[in-house]
């Protein structure tokens, strides 16, 4: 690992500040930017990111600052409507749907300035505090302005950095970013890196693409963009999770014994388990219907199946988010209005995130695991999944349309989430496969997983980072 200091920059930092009845608490932060970067555990780092919520409160301030520090992370403090309008307006409502391929957004002036104006904070905040000679990581859609801004700063303050981004969403081909407003400063804003890394050749390919056709003055070579009389390096870093954390959960009392628990509450049944952010781009809605079909068209297993969907809360003052929920919610209501019984209903929703130990036995006790992403630009819930299954080996059920696809290819059952009864055949596949296949399977999900894991990640990317002249 690197002996250089790191310096993060993300929106999310690993704790979120939530208000409870006028007291301020800090609780851990959900999503798999967060979870990728547990991997930094070896480096000398500090996370700079914005804390989720406007405090003014004196002491309350510095009781979030403590926290953050045991987390050697820092507050880039924000007021509350600038905040909003970045991370609302411009990020989760323009930047989030267009990279994951939804078309018809629109432009926002007053979100794109303080869009900028977020960038240039973080770009203050993050060149005050580097030090010459210190790596510099920035991540995904929120801050794609900040590595150019970020370029400027150092370079007048004389301080050396090498300038990392990593995107953690998918990125489109180059004629539906073309839709996107402002895509041209966008891709300016984050060729200020010296190296962009993404989860999959297609995103890296398309970005590539998209900087080629979409930008006068630059060449494409290769993986290299020549730009403003720079070179900009691309290429694709395999992200994943803490594989011990998962794998070794059941050795630990508490997730034991809810194993336990969870086994005999379910001995006659097969369990199905989801679990996912409740965004759209998840595919909540598909696989609530696909799971729908598939109890029709095999009601001998309606009594014998149970899916437990796990939706964790997320952007919820988008209006997408509550049309979403209330979509969820209906579809909730009809299915197991018409399937459940007085001994059992197919369909457990739980609208909350959960605890790890309460995620690892989920994880642990369920037969198969059924992830129904539109798009996705890795989905470290698969890989969690398989982490949590060296004991009963059960099946991956994946939209084709994640990034984990990719590379669980072999070993998992792929669909296409817009094909209800696609997910429906998988499903039932999964649920009546034999064990030497389930094995077969899970030697390659297991072997990938292994391989690639978030410490791998960390240490990859920042391998490369500390590698450049800057
Ligand atoms: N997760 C969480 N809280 C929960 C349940 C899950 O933080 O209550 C975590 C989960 O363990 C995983 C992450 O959220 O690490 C989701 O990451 P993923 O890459 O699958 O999707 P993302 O949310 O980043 O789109
Ligand atoms: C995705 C994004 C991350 C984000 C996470 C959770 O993984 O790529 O940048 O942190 O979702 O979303 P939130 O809006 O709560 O940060």
């Amino acid at each position: 690992s690197s002996k250089q200091r790191v310096i993060i920059a993300s929106n999310r930092l690993p704790l979120s500040v939530k208000e409870n009845n006028g007291t301020y608490e800090t609780t851990p932060s959900s999503g798999g930017l967060v979870s990728a970067l547990r991997g930094l555990q070896a480096a000398d780092y500090l996370w700079l990111g914005w804390p989720g919520i406007e405090v003014n409160d004196k002491s309350a301030r510095e009781s979030v600052n403590a926290s953050l520090a045991k987390e050697n992370a820092a507050a880039v403090w924000l007021d509350q409507k600038l905040a909003t309008d970045h991370y609302n307006g411009f990020s989760n409502a323009i930047l989030w749907p267009s990279l994951h391929y939804q078309s018809g957004v629109v432009m926002d002036d007053n979100a794109w300035e303080a869009y900028q104006r977020v960038n240039e904070i973080f770009a203050d905040e993050v060149s005050n505090k580097a030090k010459d000679g210190d790596l510099i990581w920035v991540h995904d859609y929120h801050l794609f302005l900040l590595p150019r801004l970020l370029r400027k700063r150092l370079q007048a303050q004389n301080k050396r950095c090498p300038i990392g981004f990593s995107l953690h969403t998918p990125f489109t081909v180059d004629d539906f970013w073309r839709g996107v407003p402002v895509h041209d400063q966008l891709l300016e804003g984050v060729l200020g890196s010296d190296i962009i890394g993404f989860h999959t050749d297609e995103y890296k390919k398309n970005f590539l693409g998209a900087c080629d056709t979409l930008l006068d003055g630059t060449r494409v070579e290769n993986d290299q963009i020549h730009y403003d009389n720079r070179v900009v390096e691309t290429g694709k870093f395999i992200v994943g999770i803490d594989y011990r954390k998962f794998a070794d959960a059941s050795g630990d009392h508490e997730v034991l014994s809810r194993i336990k628990e969870l086994e005999t509450l379910y001995k006659d049944k097969q369990v199905i388990i989801g679990v996912d952010r409740m965004d759209y781009t998840k595919g909540l809605p598909e696989k609530l219907d696909g799971f729908r079909i598939f109890l029709e068209e095999h009601p001998d297993m309606a009594n014998k199946v149970v899916l437990i969907q796990i939706a964790v809360p997320s952007r919820e003052d988008v209006k997408e988010y509550q049309d979403l929920e209330a979509q969820v919610s209906k579809l909730v209501g009809q299915i197991s209005g018409k399937h459940a019984t007085p001994h059992h209903s197919p369909l457990l929703y739980i609208h909350r995130s959960v605890s790890f130990a309460e995620l690892a036995a989920l994880y642990s006790i369920s037969d198969a695991c059924l992830l129904t992403s539109r798009r996705d630009g890795m989905n470290l819930v698969a890989s969690e999944y398989v982490a949590c299954q060296e004991a009963r080996q059960g099946v991956l059920v994946l939209s084709e349309f994640t990034g984990a696809a990719t590379f669980l290819k072999p070993g998992s059952l792929l669909f296409n989430p817009s094909n209800t009864h696609s997910l429906s055949d998988a499903l039932y596949k999964a649920l009546t496969m034999d064990k030497e296949e389930r094995r077969r399977n899970y030697e390659e999900l297991r072997n990938f997983v292994t391989t690639n894991t978030s410490a791998k990640w960390t240490e990859t990317f920042l391998g490369e980072l500390g590698r450049l002249k800057n």
